[in-house]
């Protein structure tokens, strides 16, 4: 064969390769999930989440230490709220020194450079479980987004960079701004769950916070996974009303939705690769079916590929220290 073009030329070697790549990986595309519990020297890993901890606050701070050493620039925080703590109003996530606050202010202190983002939404402070207030069965929209206010408030004002709502609740970037804006807190940014799927997928994330919803689904907020319009529509609202970041959750199911967003707007686009995301590859890696190291650059890499600008994910600890073995 004479043939005028060979793509197999720029596959020959790893060097060719590595030239040749059209994304990489790096530390500080990663955004680290954190849990943080009550106690001294707590750390229980999650049953569903095999390798993954819930961190009491001394050990989360180590942890911070650790992750900052591996290059990983970001973390967003998600507390484990006691059960005497929750109501139908969510006020304990407005308590100045509730556990988030504390968490917030031990990071920024001992560890300055690290960005500190923090999780917005009611449900682990929620008797029902759900991210907002509930009356008569229902989740309430405006009274809800009144308490998110509050709550985002709190965070900036214990030191938060960058808050993170995950509620889904109409109109909640808007008045955090507004609230934020009001309150002189002028370098708070707002990285908003745009596009949150309802999806069985977080069923690990909710064992770690003990805060699956006590009645029904969380479908009369978070996006039917059919949809894909809606996807669009969602974000470039939230970025309409002041969002820095946007994200698409979960991550691998989503791929599409992620290229659709990150080809609508001009804001950084995340995605959170998320608890049962990371579970499916911990559980088929435990029974040797597949090979986990190569499956977490593979899922991180397919989800920078499809347009993720940052990456929410458990693995991100071991993805840096695999970034730096390569
Ligand atoms: C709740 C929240 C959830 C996640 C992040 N924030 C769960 C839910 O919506 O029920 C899921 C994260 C994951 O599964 O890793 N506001």
């Amino acid at each position: 064969m004479h043939l005028q073009r060979r793509n197999r030329i720029l596959r020959t070697t790893g060097a060719i390769r590595a030239m040749v790549a059209e994304t990489t990986l790096s530390p500080a595309d990663f955004i680290a999930p954190l849990f943080v519990d009550e106690g001294e020297e707590v750390a229980h890993e999650i049953p569903s989440m095999p390798g993954y901890y819930r961190y009491s606050l001394d050990r989360t701070v180590r942890e911070v230490k650790e992750l900052h050493a591996l290059g990983i620039r970001s973390v967003l925080l998600f507390v484990k709220a006691a059960d005497e703590v929750k109501d139908n109003t969510g006020k304990e996530a407005w308590n100045k020194d509730g556990l988030m606050q504390r968490t917030i202010r031990a990071i920024r202190e001992a560890v300055p450079e690290m960005y500190v983002m923090t999780d917005v939404a009611l449900d682990p402070y929620s008797e029902y479980g759900h991210d907002g207030i509930v009356k008569d069965g229902e989740i309430i929209n405006d009274e809800t987004v009144e308490a998110l206010v509050k709550m985002s408030l709190s965070h900036a004002e214990a030191g938060a960079h960058m808050v993170a709502p995950s509620d889904m609740m109409d109109g909640r970037i808007g008045a955090i701004r507004k609230a934020l804006e009001e309150n002189n807190f002028t370098k708070v940014g707002i990285m908003s769950y745009s596009a949150k799927y309802a999806s069985c997928f977080y069923g690990p994330f909710r064992d770690a916070l003990d805060s699956a919803p006590g009645f029904g689904d969380k479908k009369t907020y978070q996006m039917d996974y059919a949809n894909r319009r809606e996807a669009i529509r969602e974000t470039l609202l939230d970025v309409e009303e002041g969002a820095d970041i946007v994200m698409v959750k979960p991550a691998m199911a989503y791929l599409d939705i992620i290229r659709e967003v990150k080809n609508s707007v001009t804001v950084p686009v995340s995605a959170y690769h998320v608890s049962g995301e990371y579970a499916m590859i911990k559980a088929a890696a435990e029974k040797g079916w597949i090979d986990e190291n190569k499956a977490i650059l593979e899922s991180l890499t397919s989800i920078k590929r499809a347009g993720a600008d940052l990456i929410a994910t458990y693995f991100a600890k071991e993805a840096a220290k695999l970034l730096r073995e390569s």
